[in-house]
């Protein structure tokens, strides 16, 4: 059994074809899957899905791309969502200084708005962060001491991941595993403890190599798992056991 612990099936991609994309990740092993909201529009198409699918859960955020968008009565509803019994994270939430689509300080203020819903409603949080690694870390040491998270698609170094594990939390890694030039996230899949390891799609982004350049979806999460199964000298069942436990365990999912 498999958890893609991050895929964006909401996405306008996957209106054609969703429930044999679905069909498609049970038939490779993958059982759940975490939905994630970037906005409050995918916030709410990822709680109907998870509504609508048994397989599916949610979760609710504004993604730091969108910060700038984010309105007083949105943080509200983030509140509202979260006593939702199938929304099981505030994600994804952070800072993006690639691309700064919204100004940094915007950025950094909705992001420690929503680490405060999560604090406020018991729930862990799910980051994304690009190119902001010093701010992102800050802001986590200082606010978000006690609260539970995930630092999704994690592209940082070693030094990086050591930082976050010693303060407890996760590291999901995504397709970029695969592509033969990530040397420095195979040394990250193989460093993290396979007790804080999740795995993830990013779907419909993030293809492995096996299928660059197409949609990627959740039953690739597979190739993810069998890349850092062999990286660590793991059977893929030993990989995949481990990672759906730390996915249940954080999310609070029931195990399958
Ligand atoms: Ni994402």
């Amino acid at each position: 059994m498999l958890i893609d612990s991050h895929a964006h099936i909401d996405d306008d991609r996957f209106d054609a074809d969703r429930d044999e994309v679905l069909a498609r990740a049970s038939a490779a092993g993958v059982d759940l899957i975490v939905n994630i909201g970037a906005d409050m529009a995918s916030s709410a198409r990822s709680v109907a899905l998870a509504e609508r699918y048994p397989q599916v859960y949610a979760t609710v955020g504004m993604h730091p791309h969108d910060a700038k968008d984010m309105q007083e009565q949105d943080y509200q509803q983030l509140v509202r969502w979260a006593s939702h019994p199938r929304v099981v994270a505030i994600g994804e939430i952070g800072l993006d200084y690639h691309y700064d689509l919204s100004p940094r300080p915007v950025q950094q203020e909705v992001f420690l708005r929503q680490l405060d819903i999560a604090r406020q409603t018991g729930k862990p949080f799910v980051v994304h962060e690009r190119e902001a690694h010093a701010d992102t870390f800050e802001i986590i040491r200082s606010t978000a001491k006690g609260l539970e998270g995930v630092f999704h698609c994690f592209s940082g170094s070693v030094e990086t991941a050591r930082q976050y594990l010693k303060l407890g939390y996760y590291i999901s890694i995504a397709g970029p595993v695969t592509f033969p030039k990530s040397a420095k996230t195979k040394e990250v899949a193989r460093y993290v403890p396979l007790d804080r390891l999740l795995v993830e799609t990013d779907s419909p982004y993030l293809t492995p190599q096996a299928y660059r350049g197409r949609r990627n979806e959740p039953a690739h999460v597979r190739l993810v798992a069998e890349e850092i199964a062999a990286l660590r000298e793991l059977s893929l069942a030993e990989l995949a056991r481990a990672t759906s436990e730390n996915a249940c365990r954080l999310f609070r999912i029931p195990a399958v």
